[in-house]
């Protein structure tokens, strides 16, 4: 068993859309083990995103992902980082394959919905940064 970070994003849950994306991770067999929302301090969101501190869209992320509440999950299944990976799609929704989460609900790089870790490296670190032990079922 595995498990990885998932946070939908400002925009889908400022557009509702909080029910549809936790119901596509529940029917695709994965458990929730995890659960909050919250609205993201300038010093978490510097440390989620500290992989990009020196890209030039840094700012605007960082503005973008404290503009409105989150909600944070964390995800166990079978290969849960790759799977999660694979049903949110592309990071721009514009190139997402049909069917995912971001090709479905995404409108642009910028408003993609939602955030999945890359490896289990980051599912570990981003755990860690979101939830302490106690607020995640065994
Ligand atoms: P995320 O971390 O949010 O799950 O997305 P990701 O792994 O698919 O993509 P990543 O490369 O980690 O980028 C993080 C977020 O930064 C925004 N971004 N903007 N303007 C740009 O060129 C640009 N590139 C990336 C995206 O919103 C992406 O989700
Ligand atoms: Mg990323």
């Amino acid at each position: 068993m595995e498990r990885t970070f998932v946070m939908i994003k400002p925009d889908g849950v400022q557009r509702n859309l909080v029910g549809e994306i936790i119901s596509r991770l529940e029917k695709k067999g994965l458990k929730i083990v995890g659960l909050k929302m919250l609205k993201i301090s300038l010093d978490l969101a510097e440390q989620h995103y500290q992989e990009h501190k020196e890209k030039p869209f840094f700012p605007k992320l960082v503005e973008f992902i404290t503009s409105g509440p989150v909600v944070a999950m964390v995800v166990e299944g079978i290969k849960t980082v790759s799977t999660v990976r694979e049903m949110m799609g592309a990071t721009n929704p514009l190139e997402a394959a049909p069917g995912t989460i971001r090709a479905t609900y995404g409108m642009y790089m910028e408003r993609n919905v939602i955030h999945g870790s890359d490896s289990l490296a980051s599912a570990r670190r981003e755990i860690n940064l979101f939830f302490k032990p106690e607020e995640m079922l065994n």
